[in-house]
C-alpha cells in the first residue's frame, strides 16, 4: 500500500482535501466535526441532510459540496445512535467510509471520525482501525489479470487524520504505524492466498520468505528441501508431498525483535498449495478453492512482515510445510501407514486429511527452538466451516491462558475466533487398527478430531490451533482471501510485547 498516512491539527472545515469525512448520529445529530462543517457553510450541511434520506444510520454515507468548507466535498457518515458505540458496529462504520471515500474517487482524505465514542477503545486504536479500512478499500489483487482488462487503481494518495491534543497525536501516530504495517502484513497474506496454484508454489512461498528476510534486518529465513526433510525423518510430511512434482520445501522464518535467550513465539502455518485430495479425490465443484489451502502459511508470513515493521521486541519463528497434495503413480494410498518425525505411526485412511500430516511434523520440529509458546494455524477441516461457518476461526489449545489471550486478541482487533474442546474422549475416534493413530476419526466432530490429531504431537508444547477452514476466504462471487487471522496472531504478539507480566526469560 503507498498510501501517506499522517495527523492533521486543522479542523474539519479549514482542511483542504479532496474529500472530508465526517460523522453524524442518529436523528441527524452531528458530531462536533460536523458541526463545525455546519457552521462554516452557514447551516448548509444541515439543511441538505434534512432534504436527505440520509439518517445517520450506521454506514451510511452521504456526499455533498459546500459553499465555506475548504474541502472540495464532505463525505457524512452514519454513526448510528449517540453514546459509545460497540467496537463491530464502529468498525462497520469505519470501513464504509473508507470504501465510500476510495470509491469516490479521492486522492486526498480528512478524516474526523476519531471523536466517535467507542467502548473500551483509545485514539490509538481509532487510528489503527481507520488505516486498517483504507488498507482493505484500497486492496487490488488484479496482477492475474492483462493490462486491458485491469481496473482503475484507487487514487488516493494521502489521509489526513484529524487530532485536537498532543497526548492524543502521539497516540495516534503510533496507531498509524502500526496500522501501517498490518495492513502491509495483511496485504501481503491476501496475495498469497489470491494466487493460483501454478504460481504460489511451495518454491514460490519460499521465495516470499526469503523476500521478507530481504526487506526487514531482523528476519532470516531458511528454506530445505526434500532430502533435508528425509533426513529429518519427517514421513508424514513427506507422505503427502508423494504424489506431485512440484517439490516440498520446509521454510523457517526467525524474526529476532527480543533479547537474546528470550524463547520464540512459533507460528507453524499450513502451506497446502493445492490440495486436490489426493488418492481421495475432492469432487470437481469448487475445487478451484483448493489454491487457499496454504492461507495458513500465508498468515505466517504476513504476521511477521506486520511484526517486523512494527519492530516488536520479542522473537517469533515460523515453520511452514509447504506442498502440493496430488493423485500420481507414486501417491499415498489409503491404508498406507507411514512413519511421523515424532516416531508415531500413522495410518493414512483418507488422503484429504493431508494437512494434519505435515503440520505434527512440523510441530515435532518446532521443539528444537524450545518455544515459549506453539500456535498452527491451518485451513484444516470442512467440519470447521459447518460448525462456525466464516465468522469465527476456530481456537483449539492445551492451555487456558494462551485460549484466553487468543480470544481477547481476536475480540480486540476484530478477528474473531472460538474455543471447541480437544477432549481424549473426542480423540478415541481416531484409533487404528494397523498403527499408532488413524489420519481420520470419522464425520462426526471433525474439526475436533482433527484437532486431537494435532493435540497427540503438541503434548510437550504449550499448544494453540486455529482452524480458518471458514475465515480465511470468501467464496461466491465476491471470492478472495480475506488474510485472516493476521489481525488476531498480530494483535497477540503487540499484547505479548507490552504485557510486563509476560516475562520470557530463557530457562
Ligand atoms: N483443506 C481441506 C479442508 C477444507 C475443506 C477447507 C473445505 C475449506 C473447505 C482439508 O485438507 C481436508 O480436505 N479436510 C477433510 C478432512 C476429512 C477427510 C477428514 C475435510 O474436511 O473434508
Ligand atoms: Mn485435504
Ligand atoms: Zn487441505
Amino acid at each position: 500500500m503507498s498510501l501517506d498516512i499522517n495527523v492533521t491539527t486543522n479542523g474539519a472545515d479549514q482542511h483542504r482535501a479532496d474529500c472530508v469525512v465526517v460523522a453524524c448520529h442518529e436523528s441527524r445529530a452531528l458530531s462536533p466535526a460536523a458541526e463545525r462543517v455546519d457552521r462554516a457553510s452557514s447551516g448548509a450541511l444541515a439543511r441538505l441532510l434534512k432534504s436527505t434520506a440520509f439518517e445517520g444510520k450506521p454506514g451510511q454515507t452521504f456526499f455533498c459540496n459546500l459553499e465555506g468548507v475548504a474541502a472540495d466535498r464532505v463525505l457524512v457518515v452514519g454513526a448510528g445512535a449517540k453514546g459509545a458505540l460497540p467496537a463491530s458496529r464502529f468498525r462497520r462504520v469505519v470501513s464504509s467510509a473508507a470504501d465510500a471515500a476510495t470509491a469516490g474517487g479521492a486522492r486526498s482524505v480528512g478524516w474526523y471520525l476519531g471523536e466517535i465514542e467507542v467502548e473500551e477503545r483509545d485514539a490509538y486504536w481509532h487510528a489503527r482501525q481507520a488505516v486498517e479500512a483504507f488498507g482493505d478499500a484500497t486492496y487490488r489483487f488484479e496482477s492475474m489479470k492483462s493490462a486491458a482488462n485491469r481496473g482503475k487503481p484507487p487514487a488516493l494518495r494521502t489521509v489526513r487524520l484529524g487530532v485536537d491534543t498532543k497526548a492524543e497525536r502521539r497516540e495516534v501516530t503510533r496507531g498509524i504505524e502500526h496500522g501501517l504495517a498490518l495492513a502491509a502484513g495483511l496485504a501481503l497474506a491476501k496475495d498469497l492466498g489470491n494466487l493460483p496454484g501454478n504460481v504460489c508454489t511451495p518454491s514460490h512461498l519460499a521465495d516470499e520468505a526469503r523476500k521478507l528476510a530481504r526487506r526487514h534486518p531482523a528476519v532470516s529465513a531458511r528454506v530445505r528441501g526434500e532430502a533435508d526433510i528425509k533426513r529429518l525423518g519427517m514421513g508424514t510430511f513427506l507422505s503427502v508431498a508423494r504424489g506431485s512434482r512440484e517439490p516440498p520445501r520446509l521454510i523457517t522464518i526467525e524474526y529476532k525483535g527480543g533479547k537474546r535467550g528470550h524463547k520464540p513465539i512459533a507460528l507453524v502455518g499450513k502451506g497446502v498449495t493445492f490440495d486436490s485430495g489426493g488418492i481421495s479425490l475432492k469432487p470437481a465443484a469448487t475445487m478451484d478453492e483448493m489454491k487457499y489451502d496454504m492461507c495458513g502459511a500465508a498468515s505466517v508470513i504476513g504476521t511477521i512482515e506486520a511484526v517486523a515493521s512494527m519492530k516488536l521486541p520479542i522473537n517469533v519463528v515460523g515453520v511452514i510445510p509447504a506442498t502440493e497434495n496430488l493423485p500420481g503413480g507414486n501417491a499415498t494410498k489409503p491404508g498406507d501407514v507411514v512413519t511421523s518425525m515424532s516416531g508415531q505411526t500413522v495410518e493414512i485412511l483418507n488422503t484429504d486429511a493431508e494437512g494434519r500430516l505435515i503440520l505434527c511434523d512440523a510441530l515435532t520440529y518446532c521443539a528444537r527452538y524450545r518455544p515459549e509458546t506453539v500456535i498452527d494455524i491451518a485451513t484444516l477441516t470442512g467440519a470447521c466451516v459447518i460448525a462456525l461457518g466464516a465468522h469465527a476461526s476456530g481456537l483449539f489449545a492445551n492451555d487456558d491462558a494462551l485460549a484466553d489471550a487468543l480470544l481477547a486478541a481476536g475480540e480486540r482487533s476484530g478477528d474473531r475466533a472460538w474455543r471447541m474442546p480437544v477432549w481424549d474422549e473426542y480423540g478415541e475416534a481416531l484409533k487404528s487398527n494397523f498403527a499408532d493413530v488413524a489420519n481420520v476419526g470419522g464425520r462426526e466432530a471433525g474439526a475436533v478430531t482433527a484437532a486431537c490429531f494435532l493435540a497427540r504431537f503438541a503434548k510437550d508444547l504449550r499448544w494453540a490451533h486455529l482452524d480458518i477452514a471458514g475465515s480465511a476466504w470468501r467464496g461466491g462471487k465476491d471470492k478472495g482471501s480475506t488474510g485472516r487471522p493476521v489481525r488476531l496472531l498480530t494483535q497477540y504478539l503487540l499484547d505479548q510485547a507490552g504485557g510486563a507480566d509476560s516475562p520470557r526469560a530463557a530457562s
